[in-house]
């Protein structure tokens, strides 16, 4: 199977808050953030494997800033990390002041998707080929994230098996 590179599937969306999106403080829900990274992530892993795919899991993440009605937020996806059939997808999150072109980080997301053959069973993708510095180093963080990731999910279930 042909390896890809990151540009080959990355993806920039931008969204303007409205009203119905914020809470009394006229600032956005966190879900509808969450929503909004779940899609771009899940287009980013479709470009890169051509294939349907579900999230597997979503890392914790934090939210720095505020993002008020009116502004707009910035999304940019891409694949960190290849594994057999699964990979991990860097999400970052900025807003933009529509004024002034300010712009803040937000949040940064991880989330790992998997590629599903038509049987729904996980199949195997492309492998990813990181290519500039920045692309190595978000490949060997990702690649240290995947290890703690999995880790985890032993420990919970031995957890909950005891
Ligand atoms: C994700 C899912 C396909 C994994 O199925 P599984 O039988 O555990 O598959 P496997 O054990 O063969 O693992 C397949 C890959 O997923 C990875 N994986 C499985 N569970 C994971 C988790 N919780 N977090 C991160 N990666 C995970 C494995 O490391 C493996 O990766 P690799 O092939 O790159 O090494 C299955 O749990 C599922 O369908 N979950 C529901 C997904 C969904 O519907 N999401 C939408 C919201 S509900």
């Amino acid at each position: 199977m042909k390896s890809k590179t990151v540009k080959e599937s990355q993806v920039l969306r931008t969204e303007i808050v409205h009203p119905g999106d914020t809470n009394p403080l006229g600032t956005i829900f966190g879900g509808t953030v969450v929503q909004w990274i779940d899609k771009v992530a899940a287009i980013c892993a479709m470009r890169h494997t051509r294939r349907n795919v579900v999230t597997a899991s979503i890392d914790a993440m934090d939210f720095h800033s505020p993002i008020k009605v009116g502004y707009f937020v910035i999304l940019k996806a891409s694949v960190n990390y290849t594994g057999k059939t699964s990979m991990e997808i860097g999400v970052k999150v900025e807003s933009e002041h529509p004024m002034t072109g300010e712009i803040k980080h937000t949040a940064s997301a991880y989330l790992t998707f998997v590629a599903i053959d038509e049987h729904g069973k996980p199949t195997a993708i492309p492998q990813i080929i990181p290519k500039t510095d920045d692309e190595q180093k978000r490949f060997e963080m990702a690649k240290k994230r995947r290890e703690h990731r999995l880790n985890m999910k032993k420990a919970q279930e031995a957890l909950y098996k005891s």
